[in-house]
């Protein structure tokens, strides 16, 4: 594998479980606020970052390279208002977003077709991630300021279930 591109996969490793941190600060957050279904959210959220730094594990390790693991940042954003993390979580996946396409321009570079195929499914996954987030603030912005129309929407959040991811690697 050109260089590049495995340095580029085993940092997303650090970078998705350093999502999967910060997600969990966020549901840290909303249940200190009592908002459990919001914080279900972000713990849900924060499993599937987890299956995202073990998907690129994997197929690192099915490749024959020689996985680095280096420390996980702690999560440094401060929540004070209710959108703040919906926000925060927002422009986080649209950086995510960059480091995956920044990934894929170097996988063409190098003629690795193999790490294309690959990263389609996290090429989609980007664009469903900042769908949700983006629809996250837009619920919050019409129904936040309403005390029963938040607690219905802490209550739609609750509902949301993890379930494992679809890319299934060779
Ligand atoms: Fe692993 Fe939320 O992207």
């Amino acid at each position: 594998m050109d260089k590049k591109v495995f340095e580029l996969l085993n940092d997303q490793i650090n970078k998705e479980f350093y999502s999967a941190y910060l997600y969990l600060d966020m549901a840290n957050f909303y249940a200190q606020k009592g908002l459990d279904g919001f914080a279900n959210w972000y713990e849900v959220q924060a499993k599937e970052e987890q299956d995202h730094a073990m998907l690129i594990y994997h197929y690192l390790l099915n490749n024959g390279q020689k996985v680095t693991l280096g420390a996980i940042a702690q999560p440094d954003k401060t929540f004070a208002a209710l959108m703040d993390p919906l926000k925060a979580a927002h422009e986080h996946e649209q950086y995510v977003t960059s480091l995956i396409n920044a990934i894929y321009a170097a996988a063409i570079q190098a003629n690795d077709y193999r790490t294309t195929q690959f990263l389609d499914w996290f090429i989609k996954e980007q664009g469903e991630e900042e769908k949700n987030s983006g629809d996250m603030i837009t619920k919050m912005e019409l129904f936040g300021d309403d005390a029963k129309a938040l607690y219905l929407l802490n209550s739609e959040l609750a509902g949301r279930v993890y379930s494992a991811p679809s890319l299934v690697l060779d």
